[in-house]
């Protein structure tokens, strides 16, 4: 009985050591198995062809990063439950681009920054931050520590779920409409699902204040790209940060590339610490070897 180990071999070889040391009961391949109806746990990004087939006793897929919707949940028979990554540091990771972004939207950083490019020094006028409500899509692990680490600045909070959430000094919404009248910076930490791509459209911007800003850090599905280039070009949106687009990375032609407004980076909010996601997957193989809940075992039905 083991576990497969199918993303980068640099990752692997921590994940290996960690398996020896503290589950050796458990055996461990990288990349490939000798014997496949032995492999009981999958650890990847990506699901590989035919896995319910090549693995027939195969129980979890732990995925190497949070989201999961890089699984076809349709191909996957229904006794192969998925997990994400909970691992402590991609919390603690996604609450310092939060506040790198929202500081940097907050302070007209994109504006400063299209200026230096032009050898212009002109000033704004700096807004206080309880004129600036944030508002963040998704109230899950890394909203909620988003939220945390924007408490302590003094901006008005809010959050929108699905379900209906009580965090304190923070607005819980479950009407997107009335969020959205009241967020000047949108943050969007939602997983991607068929409800949610596509979520950050032409009408989404349009109800949001005038001159709102958005930092995107969920998943590029998400965002309508061409509807945000018209919403900056309209003054309807001020500025954005994107840390996720479609495709990734977006083709050098593309105008959100050299857009004044926007500040892009490479996914990089938050990347899975080897010593941290090895942890988790053994703990959650120990759960499921002794019948407990395992953390991060998501709800296929929903997609998250
Ligand atoms: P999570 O704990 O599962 O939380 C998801 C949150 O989204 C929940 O609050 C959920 O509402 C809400 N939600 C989902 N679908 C919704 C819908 N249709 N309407 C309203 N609310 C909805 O997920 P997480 O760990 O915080 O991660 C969120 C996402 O961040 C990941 O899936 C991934 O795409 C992205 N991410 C990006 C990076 C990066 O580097 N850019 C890194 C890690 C993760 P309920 O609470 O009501 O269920
Ligand atoms: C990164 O985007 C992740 O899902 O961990």
């Amino acid at each position: 009985m083991g576990a497969l180990y199918l993303s980068t071999p640099e990752r692997g070889a921590v994940f290996a050591r960690a398996f020896a040391q503290q589950l050796p009961e458990v055996r461990f391949w990288q990349g490939q198995a000798d014997d496949p109806e032995a492999v009981r746990y999958i650890v990847t990004w990506t699901a590989p062809e035919r896995l319910a087939e090549t693995y027939p006793n195969l129980r979890l897929i732990f995925s190497v990063g949070a989201g999961v919707d890089q699984f076809d949940m349709r191909t996957l028979p229904p006794r192969i439950g998925v997990v994400r990554m909970l691992e402590p540091s991609l919390a603690e990771q996604m609450r310092e681009y939060v506040t790198l972004g929202v500081l940097a939207l907050h302070r007209d950083l994109p504006f400063y920054i299209d200026n230096q490019r032009a050898c212009r020094w002109q000033t704004t006028t700096n807004r206080r931050v309880s004129e600036r409500r944030v508002g963040v899509l998704g109230l899950g692990n890394l909203g909620r520590a988003a939220l945390d680490a924007l408490a302590p600045f003094g901006f008005p909070l809010a959050g929108w779920s699905r379900s209906a959430k009580s965090i304190p000094d923070v607005d819980c919404f479950t009407d997107l409409e009335a969020f959205l009248a009241r967020t000047d910076v949108l943050v969007c930490l939602l997983p991607l699902t068929p409800e949610t791509k596509g979520i950050l459209d032409a009408s989404l911007f349009a109800q949001l204040p005038l001159g709102a800003s958005v930092l995107h850090a969920g998943r590029g599905r998400q965002l309508d790209h061409e509807a945000l280039l018209t919403a900056l070009d309209a003054g309807q949106i001020s500025s954005a940060m994107l840390d996720v687009t479609d495709p990734e990375p977006l083709p050098p032609e593309h105008p959100l590339w050299q857009h004044p407004r926007v500040v892009i980076t490479p996914h990089i909010a938050c990347q899975t610490r080897a010593e941290e996601g090895a942890a988790h997957v053994i703990a959650g193989i120990r759960a499921d070897r002794s019948g407990a809940p395992v953390p991060g075992l998501i709800d296929r039905r929903r997609g998250y």
